[in-house]
């Protein structure tokens, strides 16, 4: 069978059958050791010990039921052989202190799919390391300083997807790769290779993603990918190419390729024939390389299928032909931002394009607009940001009714004339920022009926809207997002900040405008808002949040890098929908009411990741390069004496194991100053909590403390409904994979 299937089933089953979940359905409490934070996601047991100073895994306290296993950012340098039934499914460990991967100590991980070493001090692997996962599938082992591998470096046949970059990788010996063909996505981004032989790829017949970014590459052997007839995206950006590679026979192997990447590598080789083999190609990157020599219509002219083209910053200087783009006429998005244009070529140049939906000509240069956009019949994004035009010839845009994005932003305007968008009636976002438009004319965004997004931020504005700028009497009912950051608002002490026609606003960002109040009746006419940014301002703690008693329907409030030192819930009790509370960034004291934030979230909320920053969200469990994340942190202020010993077992909270804590450090996360403070929880929370329990198990993130202690009837319901769910899904895998199967045999057949 497929071993892709294979292991899709294999998935499905693992994700389904998470052991958290008991045979009566209850969700079991599981070990989480003292340090970590523990929480179910979805239904399975995350353990999250990252960023903690500890130098072991604490194995005696795991749950043999851990699904992910988070350690990064700790001081680890050993790993002992784990417990030998732990049914673990990924193991994070970047940004430790490794220095070898031994197989003994991933003996018996008979369910681990993936793991992470990135950010580590590894020099050797075991190839046979992990041996014992019959599915493993992902490995990121970036940003190691591996010592040069002789033979094979790991035998891992189900390998999928390797990240080796930045691992002072010099040489790719012959037989570095071959135990692991059925690889399809490799990185090997950012190591010193310079040379790419013959012989490295040859087991790789499954490869469709290749990275080779900042590799310092000069040649690449004309055979280099002749096993590659899957690839399908290759990246080779950021390289010193010479001019001895033979890229016409390199790309001649390439009969699949649909995606190439050679931005800032020093790419100086254009000819008329140089992807004739290529017809599958649609995206094309040649930015950032020296173009100057060549009239990239030569080539450009016989790529009929190619939809993407990006030639930003190639200092073209031979003049844009009426030829061009005469046969590439299935471009639909085409970049040409940093080249020094000029109106007259692009008027003919562009000509063919009739077809162009995305145009960007940010940085040109451009003085004046080529008078060209009456023929786009089905431009819809255009980008003409940070040139130095005048004012006057913003007129010429004025035909572009099919424009649904126009960026003019830091364009050097002053003015803008009241007529200018007046036609533009599709327009549905709009960017001015970085222009000095303090003046707006009245009646400017009148005709913009369709508006759903304007960006009006570092405008120089010290009001915010005035409601003569649109038509009176209208309700601009698509207008749900305004961006007015940077600017240094002068705000009176009452009256609505925003005009009654932008009363179906959702998103408002204030962020950076020098704020330090606002009005008690500042949204009286925008009650419909729902994300309100506010960071990067200077609201002190305390401050008159009366505000937010207008916004019913709040979601998100952003209150990030401001002066807070507390927050109660009570400033949010008019706003019951809230779902995201962001406050990083602020002086939080360590003091009882973090604690009751935290209560609030935890019992009343029913999910501690309103509070962002509390703990890990989906994106950081997901296998990608960056895992560091930002936490709430207070600190103690200098009255306190340090170190405090905590004796206290506050209910609703979970209890150390071991009774005496030292604190040793003045900054604590949110998580750890909670467990360890000993405040006592506000009855209220405490109330909410024995009442209102079913909320927890539906939500992301859910501390189970809570379902042990409040257990009830519709929780197990909800719970059983979702075990059949699963066997459901299961169900439909199987099926799936059987009748892939047949297919695969019947076209086997054919082909015989
Ligand atoms: C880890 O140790 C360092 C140095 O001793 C200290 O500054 C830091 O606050 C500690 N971090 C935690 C989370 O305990
Ligand atoms: C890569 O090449 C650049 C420029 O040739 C050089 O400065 C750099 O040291 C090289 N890096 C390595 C790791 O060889
Ligand atoms: C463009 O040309 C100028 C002068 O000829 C040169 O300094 C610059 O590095 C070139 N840019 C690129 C991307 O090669
Ligand atoms: C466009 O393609 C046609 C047919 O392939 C060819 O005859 C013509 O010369 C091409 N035009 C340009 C400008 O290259
Ligand atoms: C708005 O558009 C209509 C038709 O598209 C046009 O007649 C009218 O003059 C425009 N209004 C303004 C204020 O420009
Ligand atoms: C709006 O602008 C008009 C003049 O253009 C001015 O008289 C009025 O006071 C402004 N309104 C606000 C709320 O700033
Ligand atoms: C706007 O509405 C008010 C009250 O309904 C009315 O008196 C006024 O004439 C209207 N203005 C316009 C321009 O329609
Ligand atoms: C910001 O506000 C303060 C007063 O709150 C004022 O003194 C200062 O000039 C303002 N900054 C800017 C850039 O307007
Ligand atoms: C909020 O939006 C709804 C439609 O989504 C609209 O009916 C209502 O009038 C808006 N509320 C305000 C205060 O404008
Ligand atoms: C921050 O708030 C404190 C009081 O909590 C105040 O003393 C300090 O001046 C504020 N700093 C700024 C930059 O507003
Ligand atoms: C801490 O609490 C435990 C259990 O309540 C008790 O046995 C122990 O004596 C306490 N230790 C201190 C230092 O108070
Ligand atoms: C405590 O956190 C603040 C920011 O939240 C940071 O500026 C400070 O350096 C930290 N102090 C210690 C000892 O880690």
């Amino acid at each position: 069978m497929d071993l892709r299937w294979f292991l899709l089933a294999l998935f499905l089953l693992g994700c389904c059958f998470s052991p958290g979940l008991s045979f009566n359905g209850e969700m079991a409490e599981q070990e989480c050791p003292d340090e970590c934070d523990c929480h179910y996601f979805r239904i399975n047991w995350v353990t999250d010990c990252s960023d903690s100073n500890l130098t072991e895994i604490p194995y005696d306290e795991l749950s043999m039921n851990v699904y992910v296993l988070d350690l990064n950012d700790n001081l680890i340098s050993e790993i002992e052989p784990f417990p030998p039934d732990i049914k673990m499914r990924r193991l994070q460990m970047a940004d430790n202190r490794m220095t070898e991967l031994k197989k003994e100590s991933f003996t018996g991980l008979h369910y681990l799919i993936d793991a992470d070493f990135s950010g580590n001090a590894i020099t050797k692997v075991d190839p046979h390391v992990f041996d014992d996962s019959a599915g493993f599938i992902t490995l990121e082992l970036q940003n190691n300083p591996l010592d040069p591998v002789e033979g094979p470096f790991l035998s891992i046949s189900t390998l999928h997807y390797l990240d080796i970059s930045n691992c002072s990788i010099e040489t790719l010996n012959d037989h570095f790769f071959d135990n692991i063909s059925a690889l399809e996505t490799l990185d090997l981004s950012e190591n010193p290779l310079k040379v790419i032989n013959t012989r490295s790829f040859e087991p790789l017949t499954s490869l469709e993603t290749l990275k080779m970014n900042h590799c310092n590459l000069t040649t690449i052997s004309e055979d280099a990918f002749l096993a590659q007839h899957n690839l399908k995206t290759l990246e080779l950006s950021g390289n010193y190419f010479v001019r001895e590679t033979n890229w016409e026979i390199v790309f001649s192997k390439l009969t699949l390729l649909e995606n190439l990447d050679l931005r800032n590598s020093h790419f100086n080789h254009l000819t008329a024939t140089l992807f004739d083999q290529n017809h599958y190609l649609r995206t094309l990157i040649l930015a950032e390389n020296d173009l100057s020599e060549y009239d990239v219509g030569d080539t450009v002219k016989n790529l009929a299928n190619l939809e993407t083209l990006d030639l930003s910053y190639c200092n073209l200087t031979v003049p844009l032909s009426e030829d061009t783009f005469a046969n590439a006429t299935k471009i639909r998005s085409l970049y040409l931002s940093g080249n020094t244009l000029f109106a007259s070529d692009l008027l003919v140049a562009l000509s063919p394009l009739t077809n162009l939906q995305k145009l960007s000509l940010s940085k040109c240069g451009l003085r004046r607009l080529p008078d060209t956009f009456h023929k786009f019949k089905s431009l819809q994004e255009l980008d003409i940001s940070h040139n130095p035009l005048n004012d006057a010839f913003v007129k010429l845009l004025a035909p572009l009714a099919t424009l649904e994005y126009l960026n003019m932003g830091y364009s050097n305007l002053s003015y803008l004339a009241p007529t200018s968008f007046s036609k533009m009636t599709s327009i549905r976002r709009l960017v001015l920022s970085g222009n000095d438009l303090n003046n707006l004319e009245a009646g400017l965004f009148g005709n913009l009926t369709h508006l759903e997004s304007l960006e009006l931020n570092f405008c120089g504005l010290r009001r915010p809207l005035n409601a003569t700028l649109f038509f009176n009497n209208f309700t601009y009912t698509d207008l749900t997002e305004l961006q007015l950051a940077g600017n240094p608002l002068r705000v009176s002490k009452t009256g609505p900040l925003l005009p009654k026609q932008l009363s179906r606003l959702q998103t408002l960002d204030l962020s950076n405008c020098n704020l330090t109040f606002l009005p008690p009746d500042a949204f009286f006419w925008t009650r419909n808002i729902t994300t309100l940014v506010l960071a990067g301002n200077h609201f002190n703690s305390p401050n008159d949040f009366h505000f937010l008693e207008l916004l019913p329907k709040l979601e998100v409030l952003d209150l990030t890098y401001n002066n807070l030192t507390s927050f109660a819930p009570k400033e949010i009790e008019f706003n019951p929908q809230i779902s995201r509370l962001k406050l990083i960034g602020n002086p939080w004291k360590c003091q009882c009411s973090v604690a009751d934030l935290w209560d609030w979230a935890h019992m009343e909320k029913g999910d501690l990741s309103i509070l962002e920053g509390s703990t890990i969200r989906a994106s950081d469990v997901t296998v990608g390069k960056l895992k560091r994340k930002r936490l709430l942190v207070c600190n103690y202020d200098g009255r306190v004496s340090l170190p405090i010993i905590m004796n206290k077992t506050a209910p609703g909270r979970k209890p150390f194991k071991q009774q005496q804590r030292t604190i040793s450090a003045s900054n604590r996360t949110w998580a750890k100053y909670v467990r360890e403070s000993g405040c006592e929880p506000s009855p209220v929370f405490l109330h909410a909590r024995a009442t209102r329990s079913v909320g927890y198990i539906s939500a992301e993130g859910v501390h189970m403390k809570l379902a042990q202690h409040a257990p009830n009837t519709w929780a197990s319901a909800i719970i059983n409904a979702s075990a059949i769910y699963a066997v459901l899904i299961t169900v439909i895998g199987v099926l799936f994979v059987v009748t892939k199967n047949r297919i695969n045999a019947r076209h086997a057949d054919k082909n015989n």
